[in-house]
């Protein structure tokens, strides 16, 4: 039997989100002290599926660990590393390459959404991004990984390749990792469009709540989210058909740890010209020590870089004996 070790990881591809940060950092940070190990990624090999500005890739990555730390993951009880500073991901993510099967690939949904009608022209890494998060996962033979309901389906694959590996070689040496989609944010959608989700590449910036936005600008973007003019009912089951005045409901749940229906009780037969505001001072009074706990990291970027340097070496001493045992393994 495997043992309990959380793993999971966000791309440096840009500045994170509400979404990023009730989807993921803020899910992170609770699993610390809860017994697993906890083991949390900058993907910057991830990030290079599309392109990079190579002068700002490096501060980027910095950002995110910031964001990270300010969201509460101490880098003293979890492991906070930098992808491309362990290669047991590019090394073990071949080996999968050559277990994980064309036809899974092809079935990937965001490869998809990302690549468009212009899948001819995209990276042969966007293709095999999840052979590679696989890899991320099972180089700690990671159990536990909590994502946003948009990865459920490349956790879904991580676990078809553990199996596949497993089977062809007559092992028992990865587990099948289970992933953690819970609360009322596993999913925040775009501020403008109630079917696309919120997402640090969406080209209209008011279609999202960045870690860094000021009050000012969190509570522009909340009261210009689109909305219905209808009042808010007493249950989230009346809201089936209300996809954007779910979303702001869900997002005023999780930023105050409640269900859906515990602020709608509150709500009842109010409209957005109240719920808005109410939204804003919560989400200004969450986000705003974030924010300010991100510029005290950046103003010492070297002190980032020493941490993540740190994390490296951790993450190595674990990584690397897993990648050469699966080496062995396979009979290299
Ligand atoms: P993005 O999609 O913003 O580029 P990533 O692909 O780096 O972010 O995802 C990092 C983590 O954040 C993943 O666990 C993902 O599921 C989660 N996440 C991203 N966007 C959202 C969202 N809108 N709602 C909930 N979780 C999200
Ligand atoms: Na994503």
């Amino acid at each position: 039997a495997h043992k309990p070790r959380v793993f999971s990881g966000i791309q440096p591809s840009g500045g994170l989100t509400l979404g990023n940060y009730l989807g993921a950092l803020k899910r992170f940070a609770a699993f610390q002290g809860t017994g697993p190990e906890t083991i949390y990624c900058l993907v910057d090999l991830h990030a290079l599926t599309v392109w990079q500005d190579p002068a700002l890739l490096a501060d980027r990555t910095r950002e995110a660990a910031a964001a990270f730390m300010a969201a509460g993951v101490d880098p003293k009880q979890s492991i906070l590393f930098n992808q491309s500073q362990v290669p047991a991901h590019a090394e073990l993510a071949w080996l999968f390459n050559t277990v994980a099967r064309l036809g899974w690939m092809n079935r990937m949904t965001q490869f998809k959404d990302k690549a468009g009608k212009n899948s001819e022209n995209v990276s042969l890494g966007l293709y095999a991004y999840p052979a590679l998060m696989a890899a991320d996962i099972l180089a700690y033979h990671g159990t536990l990984v909590p994502v946003g309901e948009d990865q459920k389906q490349h956790v879904e694959l991580t676990r078809d390749i553990a199996a596949k590996f497993n089977h062809d070689y007559g092992t028992e040496f990865f587990p099948s990792p289970e992933p953690l989609i819970e609360g009322a944010a596993t999913r925040v959608m775009s501020l403008r469009d109630g079917s696309k989700k919120m997402s640090k590449s969406d080209p209209s910036d008011a279609s999202r709540i960045n870690l860094t936005d000021d009050a000012d600008a969190i509570s522009q973007k909340i009261r210009k989210a689109r909305t219905d003019a209808e009042p808010l009912p007493g249950r989230m089951s009346d809201l089936a058909a209300r996809p954007e005045a779910r979303n702001l409901v869900n997002i005023y749940a999780a930023l105050t740890d409640e269900t859906p229906d515990a602020v709608l009780a509150r709500f009842e037969g109010q409209g957005f010209g109240a719920f808005k505001p109410a939204l804003s001072e919560v989400a200004v009074a969450t986000l705003g020590p974030i924010t300010r706990r991100m510029q005290e990291y950046l103003a010492d970027p070297a002190e980032i870089d020493r941490i993540l340097g740190d994390g490296a070496m951790r993450a190595d001493a674990i990584a690397h004996p897993i990648v050469e045992e699966t080496k062995a393994i396979m009979g290299l």
